[in-house]
């Protein structure tokens, strides 16, 4: 295997695609998924307005989430003007956006979010921090709070010319590992764990540039 991409690249890639609004070969710029409107829909009176988005990107799942009336603390390690831009101020749901530029794993729990979103960006955490964040939120619920995580495991990546690549520091779960890491750190509350095949294409090579087993996880606290 060769050197690791390091992380500093990752930051540059996701700033610059974001800051341009241009779309990558895993689709930055998709509407959100069934499975999480189905969740917001679902969501009643017992569940505080509060919602945190983790590694928000170009920032769809916020703004579905101020949308449905959710205040929300957007956490990515972008500079937040992307998402601004993005805000039309001019909306009613515009000014319950709080976007932060932060390391999610640097990000400090101090508030009880009805709602916490992390999709597809866990998976760039080292393991410590993925379960040291879940293991805060997790800590500072409340009430009946709901987490919505995307995390890919599993992971091939492949350069254009066919190398195989890791991302320094990354969690590269198994799907089996994950999961077991979910249930011990949800331990209490009402899970499920969905796994998927996901595959992203290189458009120059047509070939596969990224392949994983995809984990949903829906998390409800049965505290409530
Ligand atoms: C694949 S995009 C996902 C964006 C969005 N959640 C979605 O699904 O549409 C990954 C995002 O995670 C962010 N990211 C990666 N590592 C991060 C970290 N350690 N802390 C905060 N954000 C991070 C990237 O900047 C990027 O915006």
């Amino acid at each position: 295997m060769n050197q690791p991409v390091s992380r500093a690249s990752v930051h540059a890639f996701y700033a610059d695609a974001i800051l341009r609004g241009r779309n990558t070969a895993e689709n930055l710029q998709a509407a959100t998924s069934e499975r999480f409107n189905t969740l917001l829909e679902s969501i009643g009176d017992g569940t505080p307005r509060t919602a945190l988005d983790l590694g928000y990107g170009a920032g769809t799942y916020t703004i579905a989430l101020a949308r449905a009336g959710f205040r929300v603390v957007a956490v990515d390690q972008i500079p937040s003007n992307s998402l601004l831009q993005r805000i039309d101020d001019g909306s009613d749901w515009a000014h319950r956006i709080e976007a932060r530029e932060c390391l999610a794993e640097h990000f400090a729990f101090d508030e009880n979010f009805g709602v916490v979103v992390a999709k597809d960006v866990l998976h760039y955490l080292a393991r410590r921090d993925v379960e040291s964040l879940l293991t805060s939120a997790i800590a500072h619920a409340r009430g009946a709070n709901y987490h919505y995580l995307e995390v890919f495991t599993g992971i091939t990546r492949r350069s254009a010319d066919g190398r195989l690549l890791r991302i320094e520091g990354e969690a590269d779960y198994s799907p089996d590992a994950f999961r077991q890491v979910i249930e011990r750190i949800y331990d209490g509350w009402d899970l499920t764990v969905l796994l998927s095949e996901h595959a992203e294409q290189d458009s120059r090579t047509g070939r596969n540039c990224f392949e994983a087993t995809r984990a949903t996880v829906i998390a409800t606290n049965r505290t409530a």
